[in-house]
Order: C-alpha cells, then sequence, then structure tokens
C-alpha cells in the first residue's frame, strides 16, 4: 500500500473549522494520558539471568515518572511456557517464576501508585497455552466432553477425517488447526489455533470461558490495578460456521491494499458505528475478525470494572480492524474506553495520508465520544526509527535481517522524532513502546539463531518476525547488557549502536532524544494538549502537517508544523516552544522535522 493510497485532499477538513472539540478540563484520566509499554523480558533484569522481571522493573519506575508518562502497560507476565513471550498463559492469576512472585506484582503496583503512575496489565483472552489446565484437560476428556467445549474443538474432513475442519491458516504461518491423538491413541479431532500451535483458541459462547474472564478482571482489580490491555480483541468470536476464507489473516506485516484507512477513506463517509452495515474490504469479512458477538463480551466486562468506582479502570482494545469507524465500535460508551490506532502506526510518510488518518480518527471516534489514541511503535512492529527509514512506498515488512534492504537510520530517526513530536501534539492519549524515548533502531542484523518469534520458526524463516523490535534495553553505556542487568547475556543480543543510546548517555544532553521526548511529554501535560481541540492551519500543504490544538481553558493555542517535504518551512510567528531538530539559520523548518510555536494570545 503506501504508494497506492492517496486520499483526497478534499478528505480533510478546510483550515480553521473545527475536526475536533477539546474535552472539559475535568475530563477522566484516560482521556488523554500517555502511556508507557513495558515488555517485561525486556526492560530491566535484577537477577542476571539474562529476562527481565518484575522487581527489576519496580526499581526502574522512577525512571518513568521523570519521563513524565501516566501510566505503564506490562506486556504479559503471567505463567507461560513462553512459546509466544507470554501471549500464551497457562495460569493468568500468576506471574511465571522467570519474571518474580505475586508479591513482586503486588509492590510493581503500589510502587507505581507511590510514583503517580497508573498500570495496565495485559489480558489474553483469545486463547490459553496449550500447557493450561483446561486444555490438558479438553485433550484428556475426548470428544463431545464438556470439557472440550471450552475451545474450538472439530472433526476433520476428508477421508478419517484426516484434513483439517476448515482452510484457515495462522496468523504465523502454517495451518490454523492441529489434530490431536485421542486418549485411546488414535488420530482425533482437530482444535483451531489462530495463532500458534500452543495457543488454543478458547470458544467464547461458552458460559464458563465468559464467568472465568470475568473472575480474572476482578482478581486483578482487586490487587489494584487500573486498568487492562486486551490481547486481540477484535478475535474472540468467529462467524458460526467457521467457514473457509480465502483471503488475507495477517497482522503484523502491512498486507492491506487498500490503504491505511482500508475501505471508507473518505472520513466524509462516516456513518454511524452503531449500523449494521459492514462494507466491503473491512477486516470484519473475515470470519475469524471483527465479528459482532465480541462487543457483547466487552459490555460485560465493562460493567465489572466500573462496579470497581472512581477513578475509572479501563479497557483498551488490541483491535487491528478496518477501517476506522469499524475501531469506533469497541469505543462506544458502554464496552472499551480506548482502542489502539493502527492506521496512525501504519501510515506513510506522506502529509496527506498522515493527515486523513488523524482527521478520520478523530472524527469516528467522536460519534461515539471516546478519544483517540495514538501509537507509533510497539512489540510486535517495526521500530519507528527504522520503519521511517525505509522506503516509503513499499509496505511495512515483518522485522529486517542483514540481507535485506536496510533502513537509512539517520533519516529514520529524524523522522521519527518529528512523528512523535506530531503525536504528542494531538488531542487523546498516546501509548509508547519501551525504548523509542531513547530513538532506539530495530535489530536489523540479529543472527537466526537467537530468534524466538514463532513467526519466524512456522514460516520455516521466510517472515523474520517481531524480535528485532524486543531486544533489552540499554541503561548504562558501560556496564554489561548495557545495564540492563547484572549478568552478561541478555535473552536477546543487543546491537553495536544501542550503547551510545543508552540512557546514561542522553539524560541531560541537550538534544538528545530523551530530552526531548520529557519536554513534549511536560509541555504536553503542563498545558493539557491531550484535551485540546483540533483545527488545522493553513500552513498545511500537500507536504505539511500544520495543526492548531487548543485547550479548553488552557489560555493558549499550540500550533504543530511537521514538514515533511524538501524545501524548508516558514514558521507562524509565536513563541518557538520545541522542535525535534534544529531549525534553519533563518529560523525555517527543515525538512522532516516537526515544531510547537505557541501563538500568541490576540
Ligand atoms: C497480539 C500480541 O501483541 C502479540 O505479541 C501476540 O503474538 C498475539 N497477540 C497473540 O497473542
Ligand atoms: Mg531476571
Amino acid at each position: 500500500m503506501g504508494a497506492v493510497s492517496d486520499p483526497t485532499p478534499q478528505t480533510v477538513t478546510a483550515p480553521g473549522a473545527i475536526v475536533h472539540r477539546a474535552d472539559s478540563p475535568d475530563a477522566p484520566w484516560w482521556r488523554d494520558a500517555v502511556i508507557y509499554q513495558i515488555y517485561p523480558r525486556s526492560w530491566a533484569d535484577s537477577d542476571g539471568d539474562g529476562v527481565g522481571d518484575l522487581p527489576g522493573i519496580t526499581a526502574r519506575l522512577p525512571y518513568l515518572r521523570d519521563l513524565g508518562v501516566e501510566a505503564v502497560w506490562l506486556s504479559p507476565f503471567y505463567v507461560s511456557p513462553m512459546r509466544d513471550a507470554g501471549y500464551d498463559v497457562t495460569d493468568y492469576r500468576n506471574v511465571d517464576p522467570c519474571f518474580g512472585t505475586l508479591d513482586d506484582a503486588d509492590s510493581l503496583v503500589d510502587t507505581a501508585h507511590h510514583l503517580g503512575l497508573k498500570v495496565l496489565v495485559d489480558l489474553v483472552p483469545n486463547h490459553t497455552s496449550t500447557e493450561h489446565e483446561w486444555f490438558r484437560a479438553a485433550v484428556a476428556a475426548g470428544p463431545g466432553s464438556p470439557e472440550r467445549d471450552r475451545y474450538i474443538f472439530r472433526d476433520g474432513r476428508g477421508p478419517g477425517g484426516g484434513e483439517p475442519p476448515n482452510n484457515w491458516p495462522s496468523v504465523f504461518g502454517g495451518p490454523g488447526w492441529t489434530r490431536v491423538t485421542e486418549p485411546d491413541g488414535t488420530a482425533g479431532q482437530w482444535y483451531l489455533h489462530i495463532f500458534d500451535v500452543s495457543q488454543p483458541d478458547l470458544n467464547w459462547h461458552h458460559p464458563e470461558v465468559r464467568e472465568e474472564f470475568h473472575d480474572i478482571l476482578r482478581f486483578w482489580c482487586d490487587r489494584g490495578v487500573d486498568g487492562f490491555r486486551v490481547d486481540v480483541a477484535h478475535g474472540l468470536i468467529k462467524r458460526d460456521g467457521l467457514p473457509d476464507w480465502h483471503g488475507a489473516v495477517g497482522l503484523y506485516d502491512e498486507i492491506d491494499e487498500t490503504g491505511p484507512l482500508g475501505v471508507g477513506r473518505d472520513v466524509e463517509d462516516l456513518w454511524s458505528p452503531d449500523g449494521d452495515v459492514l462494507p466491503h474490504g473491512a477486516t470484519g469479512e473475515a470470519p475469524m475478525w471483527d465479528q459482532d458477538g465480541v462487543h457483547e463480551i466487552y459490555r460485560g466486562w465493562r460493567k465489572v470494572l466500573d462496579s470497581y468506582g472512581e477513578p475509572d479502570r479501563i479497557l483498551c482494545a488490541e483491535a487491528w480492524v478496518k477501517p476506522v469507524q469499524r475501531v469506533a465500535r469497541y469505543v462506544r460508551g458502554d464496552e472499551m474506553h480506548q482502542a489502539f490506532n493502527f492506521d496512525f502506526l501504519d501510515a506513510h510518510w506522506d502529509a496527506r495520508q498522515l493527515r486523513t488518518v488523524i482527521e478520520a480518527s478523530l472524527r469516528s471516534n467522536d460519534v461515539v465520544d471516546a478519544p483517540t489514541t495514538w501509537v507509533l511503535s510497539n512489540h510486535d512492529v517495526i521500530r519507528h526509527a527504522s520503519r521511517l527509514g525505509l522506503d516509503q512506498s513499499r509496505p511495512r515488512p515483518n522485522g529486517i535481517r542483514a540481507d535485506d534492504p536496510q533502513p537509512d537510520a539517520v533519516l529514520g530517526l529524524r523522522r521519527a522524532r518529528a512523528a512523535t513530536a506530531l503525536m504528542l501534539a494531538l488531542p487523546g492519549g498516546a501509548y509508547l513502546y519501551q525504548g523509542e524515548e531513547l530513538g532506539l533502531p530495530e535489530h536489523t542484523t540479529m543472527p537466526d539463531g537467537y530468534r524466538q518469534d514463532p513467526t519466524f520458526h512456522r514460516t520455516k524463516g521466510q517472515v523474520t518476525g517481531r524480535d528485532g523490535c524486543r531486544v533489552p534495553m540499554p541503561w548504562v553505556k558501560d556496564a554489561p547488557s548495557l545495564g540492563f542487568g547484572p549478568g552478561g547475556s541478555p535473552w536477546l543480543p543487543q546491537p553495536e549502536g544501542y550503547a551510545d543510546l543508552a540512557v546514561d548517555q542522553q539524560e541531560g544532553v541537550e538534544g538528545s532524544t530523551l530530552e526531548l521526548y520529557r519536554a513534549l511529554l511536560h509541555y504536553r501535560r503542563t498545558h493539557r494538549i491531550g484535551h485540546g481541540s483540533l483545527t488545522w492551519d493553513a500552513l498545511s500543504s500537500d507536504t505539511v502537517i500544520a495543526l492548531r490544538n487548543t485547550p479548553e481553558g488552557g489560555g493558549l493555542t499550540l500550533v504543530a508544523v511537521t514538514n515533511l517535504g524538501a524545501e524548508p518551512v516558514r514558521l507562524p510567528d509565536g513563541e518557538l516552544v520545541i522542535s525535534s531538530g534544529p531549525l534553519a539559520d533563518d529560523g525555517a523548518l527543515p525538512s522532516d522535522t516537526t515544531a510547537w510555536v505557541r501563538l500568541p494570545v490576540t
């Protein structure tokens, strides 16, 4: 996509006209929160075993207070055989020994709260691990048993049931079904796994499954967590009859040919998210994604969370759904609070494309009075400091290997800083992924022997996968494992370039990416930029994004200008607050740079 997606300029509201209205200044915390994603395996290792852990995280939390974020989201730390890095859960109510104990989780939450940080944990409801007691019981109990009914077991097709029940592939490559051996030793039924063979899909029509997850939500709420990021939120219900599907199922590489907004790219083409119309080309045409039945589940969860009163505990959907209007359905008033905005992440470095995504996202969520949640990086995609240094006319790949075209690191970082400064000027919430505040690039030359992503193994190396964005954090340049932990060998090797990007090399250093993030976050928070309104500024053009953000009662208008063209741009008159890179001698904004200008109060 990228090159093929070229939304017409008319899709964007004229300069000066309101695109999005300001939130009231006393709106709940999550409507403008910046939330920092910690990937527990790779943030801080306290015991030197090469794997990050909860005590390591707790000890480093003051760093996040100083960075200026409001909350953390922790990727899974539950008991797991780690076939998909903890997204294969054996026990949802306990901590894997490699990460610590339940007491460690409690002290992490307490410490975060003392520092003024909220804590979101990851909820993985689409599938369990094959080691989960329910799955073991299901295999042991045999066909037709109530135990099997908690998962999606079916007889095979063809002679002797030797072929899978339908043609669905796994997102990670290979077939989406695996055959079990029955207790009597015969080749038996098949179970569905949209992801790895070790991640059997649960049957969400089963009342016990529903009750169990209400109970898991309560378990963590009772321990004080402030919310949940919901894994594969668009996948829990499959179309009745599990019909064959010949379209794409992928999530982590950019395979959609219809552009960053999917279908219905024209933002004038918004329909009520309450309507039943599924536009042609929408994700929900695939029988395993975005089926209407998922919403009832989230209405039930919302009730559980609301029963805890204020301050709100929240749900954030990981829903790789197109078009954006369908994403808005997950954040209707009685469902989740937030959904990741993957169209923003998927947009290429193109002013018109980004403007269209920004406007369409805000306007479709405004229909349901939900904030938009911006994101540029996470543990499933190439870090944006590398992604934006790749050829922007090509789709985003799933991982980069040494013999692939390499990103332009300098250009990528420059654009990444500009993209972040654009993102943090937008109304709504934002998610940051650990290490992006250091400008960390993807590890693009990791030897294959280290790779753990099931995608790499299931595709027999054809798809590189996500290990390159999951490399342990560099904290201290001159320390074993760059200060990640006392041991010398982290679970994934850190690339050479990480040493100079370590936290201790950037702290207090003017112009460093870390100090840029701190300045952006501080200003954003102080002036409630996340609660602001949005209009386009007349400086906007085919190569320039210029937006005005005016927080209610904030007494200021901030103009954020991003130059994606080759020529320098003259900034509006006003006070220069921050720029993502140096300005030209005459004060003009160079290529691939964002500046925040505070307009004089008139
Ligand atoms: C989404 C998670 O972000 C990803 O890392 C995981 O592999 C899949 N869901 C399956 O749980
Ligand atoms: Mg450890």
